[in-house]
């Protein structure tokens, strides 16, 4: 006899846990893709987590809008800091960059070229989470 008390209610709600559960679960979903591919892909390098220390290469943590070569605790290459001087990090560079770090930075020391622009694309997405 209680769950007649309750049923009318039920679809309503049940719709609506399933619109809410849905939306954020498949971001989630995205962006738990998203960080295994970066740690695949740059984790031996680099640490994304806020302040986090220098590798191989620098901490990106809120790398965009971030000015280029700009982390304090990281010595550039000298190839890299002429290169990329003045610049500020926005989506386009990093595609740019993850697409043929050489072409970007010649002389750079990170050597990486990912032809796949989904992955650059899961990548970036990532990175764009770090703020
Ligand atoms: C084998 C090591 C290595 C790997 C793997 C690597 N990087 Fe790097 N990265 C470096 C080094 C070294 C530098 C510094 C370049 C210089 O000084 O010439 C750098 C610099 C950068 C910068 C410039 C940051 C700044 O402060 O200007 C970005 C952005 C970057 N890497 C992103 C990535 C991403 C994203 C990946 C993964 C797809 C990745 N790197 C993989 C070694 C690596």
């Amino acid at each position: 006899m209680t769950h007649f008390t309750f049923f009318p209610r039920a679809p309503a709600l049940l719709m609506l846990a399933a619109g809410f559960g849905l939306t954020g679960s498949a971001l989630a979903d995205d962006l738990a893709v998203a960080q295994k591919l970066a740690t695949k892909h740059c984790a031996v390098c680099h640490t994304f987590d806020k302040g986090g220390p220098p590798g191989q290469g620098p901490n990106l943590f809120g790398l965009l809008g971030r000015k280029a070569a700009s982390e304090s605790n990281f010595t550039y290459s000298d190839g890299y800091a002429k290169a990329m001087s003045g610049k500020v990090w926005d989506e386009q560079m990093l595609d740019a960059w993850l697409t043929d770090a050489q072409g970007v930075a010649p002389g750079s020391a990170m050597v990486y070229s990912q032809g796949d622009p989904a992955k650059r694309q899961k990548i970036i997405t990532y990175i764009k989470s770090l703020q």
